[in-house]
């Protein structure tokens, strides 16, 4: 018999026979998170998104800290840029936070979703009109991604009753479904707290050592400047001191502290004990191209035990 015959009976034979299972060797839990295979960056538009600041925000950052918070987590442009490996991240928007939590849990099921979409004026208003709480986790975030990324100027925008109400936008050749930054975003939020939940909830879970990034709504520049279309809620002066004294609290605490804002006096009136550095931002997003130019930004920094 034939050497080659005699090994494939064998191995037949070998396969009949019960498995023998050896338990893994227990390997420690990596605290530096595997690399990703391409960078993540954000998978919706979102207003006042971070992601030309990155390098301003970063270079305010301690080398080392704990948990990584980020409670006005809109489209994520600072925690996808540094993908933490220990992390909670928020908002107070519940469409929103759906969605991140089905590309952590089931990126396929939202892939498989995206793909049945077409950048038509009649589809768009088709799944414009659906109600996401009819629809499961992986539909409702492909709808917000499908409308965010074929809408008007990508803006999320919803009416009183919370219903998205931005319009068609005539793009080209949008990308509905962008296959590579979908699977490292599912990456980056593998293991990731996702809450949905208000910032001034946030404070008692907190840990001295930890790192918390704040971008809230701004203080508008103007009377006519405010942008309140991410909830239907809003965030007016009286929050901005909330969130101002929460913030001292915090740094007291031995919390590395970082908050992004408008340049107003009212904004450095509020921080005025902490560091306050101006950067120069692009506002993207305006109904009218003359006023999406370099506008003052402040990043206040403060906190942590050196
Ligand atoms: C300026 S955007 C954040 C943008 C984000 N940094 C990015 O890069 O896309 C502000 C976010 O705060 C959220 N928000 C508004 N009020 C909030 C509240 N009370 N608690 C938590 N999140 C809130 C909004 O839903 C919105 O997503």
């Amino acid at each position: 018999m034939p050497v080659s015959t005699v090994r494939r009976r064998a191995d037949y034979a070998q396969a009949l026979l019960p498995p023998v299972y050896i338990s893994p060797p227990v390997l420690p839990v990596p605290t530096v998170p595997a690399p990703l295979p391409v960078r993540p960056t954000p998978f919706l538009k979102w207003a006042g998104g971070k992601r030309r600041l990155l390098a301003e925000i970063f270079y305010r950052f301690p080398q080392e800290y704990g948990t990584y918070w980020e409670p006005f987590a809109g489209g994520g442009a600072v925690f996808f840029g540094l993908s933490p490996a220990r992390a909670v991240v928020s908002d107070i928007n519940a469409e929103l936070i759906r969605a991140y939590t089905a590309l952590r849990d089931n990126v396929h099921g939202v892939i498989s979703c995206l793909r049945r979409h077409v950048p038509t004026e009649a589809h768009f208003y088709r799944v414009r009109s659906q109600q996401p709480h009819g629809l499961t986790d992986t539909e409702a975030a492909a709808r917000m991604i499908y409308l965010n990324h074929t809408c008007f100027n990508g803006l999320y925008r919803v009416n009183r009753r919370g219903e998205f109400n931005v319009s068609f936008g005539r793009y080209t050749n949008p990308t509905i479904c962008d296959l590579p930054n979908l699977l490292a975003v599912s990456q980056a939020l593998r293991g990731v707290d996702l809450r949905l939940q208000c910032v001034f909830t946030i404070e008692d879970d907190v840990e001295p050592g930890d790192l918390v990034y704040f971008d809230p709504p701004y203080d508008p520049v103007s009377a006519t400047a405010s942008f309140v279309g991410y909830t239907r809620g809003g965030f007016g002066r009286e929050e901005q001191v909330r969130l101002a004294e929460m913030f001292a609290r915090l740094a007291n605490r031995g919390v590395h502290v970082v908050l992004s804002n408008a340049d107003t006096a009212f904004v450095r009136s509020l921080y005025g004990d902490f560091r306050i550095d101006t950067v120069a931002a692009h506002r993207a997003i305006n109904s009218r191209p003359d006023r999406r130019g370099p506008v003052a930004e402040v990043i206040i920094s403060a906190g942590g035990a050196s």
